[in-house]
């Protein structure tokens, strides 16, 4: 697995900072739209999401984008905000610089937002506050989240990372959500990719490209709601971009086996911790879904040039039978 990435790509930031030259936003559509709201968590300056904001607005949806200011990657669910109305701090890659507000739009696209937040709050910013003030109340059809530069694979990452972090904060509210995680583990800033739009071999653009298939099909195969109500989706591509463009899709279960999460490893020479990966016991067994299907990590780890989709469900209780042997074990403790 590959947390590891994530945090190599943490400490890989680099500041360039190029004069904006911003995509535009090339859609003649004229039929009733699906409004999908769209957040990560490497920030709202990543090549991924940029290609996905256009991809998907080029398909014909109406995206209202709110991702973090800076780098968020590993933030889970953690909810936080802006302290300050300016920002303190530089943006990832400088952009924007401190001193500029602690959230706003694009000069030139008004839903293409900023947020000094982590992902989960993210979503609370564009429904509590961005959709009342700015839009009417619009209804979000869809939320998705990412792709994320980095694999999200198996339950040991769900809590951990805060692409999973807006998916079941979005799935908490009870909106549709899904999780796309891609294995392009460069962290890149937007704008040093200025003219690579429509290169179709460029990784975000096979990630952006997968990402509207899928909606697409999400949304003509089912009638009313896109998922059932408190259920949300986790999707991890393959790395894609150098032998793969375009990978089969694998129906999947979250738990199983290669599912994997960090451990910490003592260092006899710095005196300190690293951290590494290690396999999940728990999540080899399958208590809930169809245990047939094979897991995330299977698909992932072990195969290549598949994508696994599998369904999860925010209702965290364990099985009846798990709670009421429970239950029954404490006699008559609980009133
Ligand atoms: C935030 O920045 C704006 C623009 O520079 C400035 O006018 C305003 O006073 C700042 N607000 C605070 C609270 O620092
Ligand atoms: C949006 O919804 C909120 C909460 O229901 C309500 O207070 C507000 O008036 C609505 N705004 C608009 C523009 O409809
Ligand atoms: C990441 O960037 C390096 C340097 O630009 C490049 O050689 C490498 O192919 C990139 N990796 C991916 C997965 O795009
Ligand atoms: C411990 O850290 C040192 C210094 O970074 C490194 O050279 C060494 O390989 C590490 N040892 C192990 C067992 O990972």
């Amino acid at each position: 697995m590959k947390l590891s990435y994530i945090f190599a790509a943490l400490s890989a930031v680099t500041s360039v900072l190029a004069l904006p030259t911003l995509l535009e936003k090339r859609d003649n559509s004229t039929e009733p739209k699906k409004t999908i709201l769209l957040s990560n968590d490497d920030g709202w300056q990543s090549t991924n999401i940029r290609a996905a904001y256009r991809e998907l607005s080029d398909a014909g949806y109406d995206v209202i984008m709110v991702a973090p200011v800076s780098q968020r990657s590993g933030f889970g669910g953690q909810f936080k905000f802006p302290q300050t109305v300016n920002l303190t701090t530089d943006g990832e890659f400088g952009y924007p610089r401190a001193g500029a507000p602690s959230w706003a739009h694009e000069e030139d696209d008004v839903n293409i937002w900023y947020f000094n937040g982590t992902p989960a709050a993210c979503v609370a910013f564009a429904l509590d506050y961005l959709l009342p003030k700015y839009y009417n109340n619009k209804t979000i059809d869809l939320v998705v989240a990412g792709p994320n530069e980095g694999g999200n694979v198996s339950p040991g990452l769900f809590t951990l990372s805060g692409t999973m972090g807006a998916t079941y904060t979005a799935v908490d509210r009870g909106l549709p959500a899904i999780a796309f995680s891609g294995y392009d583990l460069n962290y890149t800033f937007f704008k040093d990719f200025v003219g690579k739009e429509n290169d179709e071999f460029f990784g975000p653009n096979i990630n952006a490209r997968l990402v509207v298939e899928f909606v697409n099909k999400l949304f003509a195969s089912q009638k009313n709601n896109p998922l059932p109500f408190t259920t949300g989706l986790n999707v991890n591509f393959p790395d894609v971009g150098k032998e793969c463009y375009d990978p089969e899709w694998v129906f999947t279960r979250m738990a199983g086996p290669y599912s994997d999460n960090a451990a910490l490893k003592y260092n006899e020479t710095t005196g300190l911790f690293k951290w590494n990966d290690i396999d999940l016991p728990a999540t080899d067994e399958c208590i809930f879904g169809d245990c047939d299907l094979p897991s995330e990590g299977a698909i992932i780890f072990k195969t290549k040039c598949k994508s696994s989709v599998s369904i999860f469900s925010i209702d965290f209780d364990a099985s009846y039978q798990q709670a009421n042997n429970f239950q029954k074990s404490f006699g008559d403790f609980f009133s």
